[in-house]
């Protein structure tokens, strides 16, 4: 839509460049080239400059009727939509007027007339009246008697037979006037050399068809009879100008002449109207006026200041069109800028285009990749869990008595048993890494070697130290897969207690309830996932401070990152071995640094106090400081147990319940973080407060110890000489 609209603005300002389309092209027909004719066709060239698409060919014969009959059909062929012709001669060039006529040009037939009746419109002034009025004044100005020599125009014109016929009919009554007549052709040459060739004598008066042929015999006059005696001279046109007949009858070199009209504007204003379907007058006469010595001057003066106007208007005109040319110019560079920037425009649409559909194409890619992956993910899942199930028993195996008693074939067996599910792993790992490089080109499994049994070795699995079989460390495993939790529970039982759980939901519960020292999780599993199980486990201020392992087939980089975000302290991939798995539980259990004696060192925080690593010997291990929610759990703990150490009542129930946990959680959640029990933590804050007393104060032994919420001094003392070494009594004295 909008390319549409941006197309049609620009056609728009196409046919903005191109306005001064023609619409009318006129051909004009000059049968001679003289001041007369370029009179006329200026006007006409003026006029035209008021009529929208109008083009003017001028063509001129040079009063040959052969070539202007030529001029007239090259005119047809270009393509005029009109013709204006001033026939050379009447008869010669009917013919060409008539084929014109007949091809559907319309003809305006001026000044000359023609044989042809199928010329559109005619304009002239009346030549047989001009001729006739010439006559008159010729007979006043001799008084009524004299001889005149007559030089005619170019035989067979019509002008020339009609001025003839009117001038004679006007002196055909006075007998005392004689007339001889001389052929011309309207020019002032061929006048001046008949006048030398007759040699006539006794004239009186010559009349020239048109002043140049008077000027001409006037000329051949002064060359016999000097400047004395000459006749007097009339002629016809009465042009404005230098040479024109005004200025020659007001010099006296003519002594009359008759204003021909060219009338230029006219005739351009009957051809636009012929064109342009307007009502117009076929046969137009032209009025016209006699030039004596009298009126000379004064329309001398009017035809100079005419002349004038016209050559201001011409420059006028000039300058308007210099100013549309600019501005054509000027129309054409926007059309041009406006093109460029179309260009531009569809360029960067293409580009953008081309952009969204890369764009597009690398998301599917993606999203294809992704989904491969998750399905070789998927896969790797479900190969690696019975491959772990019999990598696991097998490296048990491997360590027992049993199987070192073998014979050797069976136990040469026993080794190709190993190694092909070790070769087995390997190979899994590799179709999955081929798999994924393929289609990816840039993903790519992360070592696994570390994690990968290349053959199962006997291991020995040393019982964690803090085992005991009071307080025995405790372990949450969860996982869907029901042969898995099997086999952990058969390689950890020995060592931990061992609660199960069969996927995150029911992990959760178990790990409230329970409190165990550490958890082990799958991360693939219905219901809720391992990486949710963690989250939440992390969240949970009675579960914050458990250490989490996510055991899972996924390898990938962004699967450990994934695990990590959701707050796990370990993660191990599938297949791994019973002993990597130990030594992490291990590991993770020994590295929990606790916060012991945390009235003794309480001017440290206990962000101070504890680790600021964990296990960190493998590189799926995230470096880890304590959770905030332990810092504030702790806090939480000391303030309430300072604030309430006084009262001798105050319990670990009342503590924990104040603290929003069961007397489990509390128990489970400050010994795996201090090592101490609820009670122990109260007894050495209760010492330490007596302790302080003791230092700071005088007051009694007795005193102290039901101040510090002993029951007893007795039993004051005896616990304040097993924390400290030291009696009481002795550590006041000695201060
Ligand atoms: C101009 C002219 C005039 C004359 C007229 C007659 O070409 O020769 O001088 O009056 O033509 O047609």
């Amino acid at each position: 839509m909008k390319f549409k609209i941006i197309i049609i603005s620009f056609l728009c300002i196409l046919t903005a460049c191109t306005d001064n389309e023609v619409k009318h092209r006129i051909g004009v027909s000059q049968c001679s080239d003289d001041v007369w004719r370029s009179k006329q066709n200026a006007e006409l060239t003026m006029e035209s400059n008021f009529h929208e698409g109008v083009e003017l060919i001028f063509a001129t014969a040079y009063d040959d009727s052969r070539r202007q009959i030529q001029q007239i059909d090259s005119l047809v062929n270009i393509g005029i939509d009109l013709l204006i012709v001033a026939p050379n001669q009447v008869e010669s060039i009917s013919e060409v007027i008539d084929r014109t006529a007949e091809s559907g040009i319309p003809v305006i037939v001026f000044e000359r007339k023609t044989g042809s009746t199928k010329y559109t419109a005619f304009m002239s002034a009346d030549n047989y009246e001009l001729g006739f009025q010439m006559g008159r004044h010729i007979a006043t100005l001799l008084q009524g008697k004299g001889n005149i020599l007559e030089i005619i125009g170019l035989k067979g014109s019509s002008p020339a037979v009609e001025r003839h016929n009117g001038f004679h009919d006007a002196l055909k009554n006075n007998s005392e006037i004689t007339i001889e007549t001389l052929e011309g052709d309207w020019t002032e040459q061929t006048a001046h050399d008949a006048v030398k060739k007759h040699n006539p004598k006794d004239i009186d008066l010559v009349f020239g068809h048109n002043d140049r042929s008077a000027l001409g015999a006037r000329k051949a006059f002064e060359e016999i009879l000097g400047t004395h005696d000459l006749p007097k001279f009339c002629g016809i046109d009465g042009l404005p100008g230098e040479n024109g007949g005004i200025r020659l009858v007001r010099d006296s070199l003519l002594d009359a002449s008759y204003i021909y009209p060219t009338r230029g504007d006219l005739l351009l204003k009957l051809a636009i109207d012929i064109l342009e379907n307007r009502p117009f007058e076929k046969e137009t006469l032209l009025s016209s006026a006699i030039v004596t010595p009298e009126n000379a001057t004064v329309l001398y003066m009017e035809s100079e200041e005419l002349s004038q106007q016209f050559n201001r208007l011409e420059l006028l005109h000039d300058k308007a069109d210099s100013y549309l040319q600019q501005l054509s110019n000027q129309k054409f560079m926007t059309f041009l800028a406006a093109v460029v920037i179309l260009l531009l425009l569809t360029i960067m649409a293409v580009v953008y285009k081309y952009w969204l559909q890369k764009e597009r194409m690398k998301d599917e890619r993606d999203k294809m990749a992704r989904q491969q992956l998750d399905f070789y993910t998927e896969i790797s899942h479900q190969l690696r869990t019975p491959l772990t199930l019999i990598e696991g028993p097998l490296s048990k195996l491997a360590s027992s008595d049993e199987v070192r008693r073998l014979s050797n074939v069976n136990s040469e067996m026993f080794s190709v048993l190993c190694r092909n599910t070790a070769r087995l792993s390997e190979l899994i790992n590799k179709i999955l890494q081929v798999q994924t490089g393929k289609h990816t080109g840039m993903l790519s499994f992360t070592e696994v070697d570390e994690i990968t049994v290349k053959n199962p070795q006997p291991t020995t699995t040393e019982n964690p130290t803090e085992n005991s079989t009071e307080n025995p460390v405790s372990l949450l495993i969860v996982d869907d897969n029901a042969d898995i939790l099997t086999y952990l529970r058969t390689i950890l039982r020995g060592s931990y207690q061992v609660h199960e759980a069969s996927d995150g939901n029911e992990g959760l519960k178990v790990a409230e309830k329970e409190v165990p020292d550490l958890i082990i999780s799958d991360i693939m599993m219905p219901v809720m996932d391992g990486l949710e199980f963690c989250r939440r486990i992390k969240e949970n201020v009675i579960t914050s401070h458990i250490p989490v392992i996510l055991l899972t087939a996924r390898s990938l980089d962004e699967h450990f990152v994934e695990g990590f975000k959701s707050g796990a302290d370990a993660y191990i991939t599938k297949p791994f071995s019973t002993g990597l798995l130990l030594a992490r539980i291990e590991n993770l259990l020994a590295n929990r640094h606790l916060l012991r004696n945390i009235w003794e060192t309480h001017t440290e925080s206990p962000v101070d106090t504890m680790p600021t690593e964990l296990a960190v010997d493998d590189k799926k291990e995230l470096p880890s400081s304590p959770p905030p929610v332990e810092d504030a759990f702790i806090a939480r703990f000391k303030k309430y147990v300072d604030d309430n150490l006084q009262d001798s009542e105050l319990s670990v129930e009342t503590i924990a319940a104040d603290l929003g946990l069961s007397r489990v959680q509390l128990y489970r959640k400050i010994k795996a973080l201090t090592g101490c029990t609820p009670v122990d933590l109260l007894r050495k804050a209760r010492l330490a407060f007596g302790k302080n007393l003791l230092t700071t104060t005088t007051k009694s032994i007795s005193e102290i110890a039901y101040e510090a919420g002993f029951t007893s001094p007795a039993y004051f003392t005896k616990c304040f000489k097993d924390e400290y070494g030291v009696a009481p009594g002795s550590f006041a004295a000695g201060k």
